[in-house]
């Protein structure tokens, strides 16, 4: 008996070893796995998703200068059916919301012409004769180069086209416009807004230079001409 007892001491001592650590090893290892597990969700998962997310729209943003979104939006519209283009050139945005306005009205597509190198507030002081936009009125010869994306006028069969007055007449970037294009079969109708000049010589002056297109008298409207003037002027046109 005195000897079954050690052995039984041992194997009792055993047993409780085995069922401590059989225990203890998966519950100490369990908590931080499962820690670790939802930290590597959490780290892999939500903050990982909302970096790309914050990421790409960041990247979207940052990528689409003002040039590229109007190119997209132009592209967009242009699959829309429509004989109509309405093209213009808004250094300030008061032709641009003109033209959105016939194009409203005559369910046309928009095309903006952005300048590859933007007006910045000193280039548009007509007060300095030395600023951009005098240098380039003053020099006809002058085509600042066009940024936006190249334009089909395959379909068109009328196209608007706007522009501010600068110095009495169209500013350079439209002579660039109007000898890129071939405008053969298609009637061109100019329009501008001005802070008070008249459309004056624009219209011939592009007519000039397009050499192709038949070019209808132009005018000039106020920056807050509403929907209903431009569609008499337009009914006026036909
Ligand atoms: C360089 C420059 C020259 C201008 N020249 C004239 C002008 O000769 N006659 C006039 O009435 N307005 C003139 N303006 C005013 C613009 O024609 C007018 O503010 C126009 O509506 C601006 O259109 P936008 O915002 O589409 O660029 C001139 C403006 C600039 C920046």
């Amino acid at each position: 008996m005195k000897r079954i007892i050690p052995i039984l001491m041992t194997v009792l001592m055993f047993a409780m070893l085995t069922a401590c650590g059989s225990n203890s090893q998966p519950g100490t290892s369990s908590a931080p796995a499962e820690t670790t597990d939802l930290t590597a969700d959490a780290a892999s998962e939500e903050p990982e998703t909302m970096t790309e997310g914050t990421t790409e729209e960041t990247a979207e943003d940052s990528s689409l200068s003002s040039e590229e979104a109007s190119t997209a939006v132009t592209e967009a519209e242009t699959a829309a059916h429509s004989d109509v283009l309405v093209a213009f050139f808004s250094a300030t945005g008061t032709t641009k919301g003109v033209a959105e306005r016939i194009a409203s009205v005559t369910g046309g597509n928009l095309y903006e012409i952005l300048a590859a190198e933007p007006y910045s507030s000193d280039d548009l002081n007509y007060n300095d004769q030395s600023s951009r936009t005098t240098k380039e009125q003053n020099d006809k010869s002058v085509r600042p180069e066009i940024g936006s994306g190249d334009l089909s006028l395959e379909g068109f069969t009328t196209v608007y086209l706007g522009f501010p007055i600068w110095w009495g007449e169209e500013p350079r970037i439209l002579d660039t416009f109007v000898e890129k294009y071939n405008f053969e079969g298609i009637t061109v109708i100019p329009f501008c807004t001005s802070g008070s000049s008249g459309i004056g010589r624009s219209g011939s002056n592009m007519e000039a230079l397009a050499g192709t297109g038949t070019w209808l008298e132009g005018k000039r409207f106020d920056g807050d001409v509403t929907e209903e003037e431009l569609q008499s002027w337009i009914e006026g046109l036909k």
